[in-house]
């Protein structure tokens, strides 16, 4: 166990040497014959050989680069995981964990996730034979009745997307792996390594934007699926960033805990403001005690990101009406950048999941999704403010 610092709001505090391993680990300046500190991106496609299969680590730059070397190796110390393979998108990572599966094999999905990763085990596993359910796992006990001689796969994401509802990782874990040979993948989109460490024994995903990476642990338990096995799948399918994608994402994790201290200060800040105003109906985050699910997400993070959803009063028009006044929030998907984002779950993230999934899980028309950025937080909630006013110009004067 690594010694702690204290958080703020009561989170599990936070783990020490996170920012020191995301400097240094994998970045060793020897490892250049340059002596380069800052890693050269490799832009090489192959290798030279000594002697035929006698090489330095490197042979062919989809197997294996110098700079996604770099990065690899620094996001597994920042899991504690033992690997990490970077992928060119998250849903190639997640289309890759996939392809460990064969025909015949049920997978067990969160019923709310990301929709791209809703439409792929939807629309297309399915047409190779692969079996889905959709479970609300942050409920244990559907989960494990969920879960048959077939399942090979359980898939979360906590806090989902977008409605941010929380999931036990540990008690999930200990279910599917009281099952034995079933994989278990926490897409760590929202959180990141920093304000949700993955070291619960499962096998793991964590998505840093343009990029996917998986970290993985495994254990005896799993007999089906081994290190060799799994590394011949993901070589095979060859969904790998390229070596400038790598670079950029090696900078960025450099930075990743002091952006995400600032995603939290704004992040709470504006959820409170949002709490507050006449104009809202509600708003989700995990960091406000009214979250339903507070206590877990104190208990499970160091903090909580910028993502932020709530329910503007109103109707689809009021909804469209705040979008199009924001100024500074970029009506935008994506998330976890710098730049605030704000969007409309209904019509674009979570336009693929069937209309009738959408109305049981709370994807109304009304829903807003914000990824609260590094800008000045007044800035922001006045931006908010005004354009909440303008949604609703006969209210405006209640706030
Ligand atoms: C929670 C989550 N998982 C996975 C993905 C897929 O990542 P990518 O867009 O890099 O394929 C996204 C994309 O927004 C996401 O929000």
């Amino acid at each position: 166990m690594q010694e702690r610092d204290a958080s703020p709001h009561g989170f599990l505090p936070r783990f020490q040497h996170f920012a020191t391993q995301a400097i240094h680990v994998g970045q060793d300046p020897e490892q250049w014959a340059s002596k380069a500190v800052v890693p050269p991106i490799s832009l090489s496609t192959t290798f030279k050989q000594g002697a035929p299969g006698k090489h330095s680590g490197f042979e062919y730059s989809r197997s294996g680069n110098p700079t996604r070397n770099c990065l690899e190796k620094a996001v597994a110390a920042l899991d504690g995981a033992k690997y990490s393979l970077a992928f060119a998108s998250g849903l190639a990572a997640t289309v890759t964990i996939t392809h460990l599966l064969k025909a015949g094999d049920q997978i067990i999905c969160m019923d709310d996730v990301y929709g791209g990763t809703n439409r792929y085990f939807r629309k297309v596993a399915t047409e190779f034979g692969l079996k889905i359910s959709f479970v609300d796992c942050s409920k244990i006990k559907l989960l494990e009745a969920a879960i048959t001689p077939e399942t090979k796969l359980v898939w979360i994401e906590t806090p989902t997307n977008p409605n941010l509802k929380m999931i036990d990782i540990e008690a999930c874990a200990h279910t599917v792996h009281k099952h034995g040979d079933i994989i278990l993948v926490v897409d760590n989109t929202f959180m990141s390594a920093y304000f949700q460490p993955l070291s619960t024994g499962a096998k793991e995903k964590h998505r840093d934007r343009v990029l996917g990476a998986v970290e993985m642990n495994f254990s005896a338990s799993l007999p089906n699926f081994s290190p060799t096995q799994d590394m011949f799948i993901f070589a095979a399918l060859g969904a790998v960033p390229s070596p400038v994608d790598c670079y950029l994402c090696n900078r960025g994790l450099k930075t990743l805990h002091v952006r995400m201290e600032k995603h939290f200060e704004n992040g709470m800040a504006v959820a409170q403001f949002l709490e507050s105003h006449p104009l809202v109906e509600k708003v989700i985050y995990p960091g406000l005690p009214s979250h339903p699910q507070h206590e877990l997400a104190k208990r499970q993070c160091t903090g909580c990101p910028g993502m932020i959803t709530f329910y503007v009063k109103g109707s689809l028009q009021h909804a469209e009406t705040f979008l199009k006044n924001l100024k500074v929030f970029t009506l935008a998907e994506s998330l976890g950048g710098y730049e605030s984002l704000a969007e409309l779950p209904a019509i674009m993230t979570h336009a693929s999941v069937p209309e009738s999934d959408r109305e049981v899980l709370g994807i109304r028309d009304t829903l807003i999704r914000l990824s609260v950025g590094l800008e000045d937080k007044q800035d922001l909630m006045d931006d908010l403010d005004q354009a909440l006013k303008a949604a609703h110009p006969t209210n405006a004067s209640h706030n």
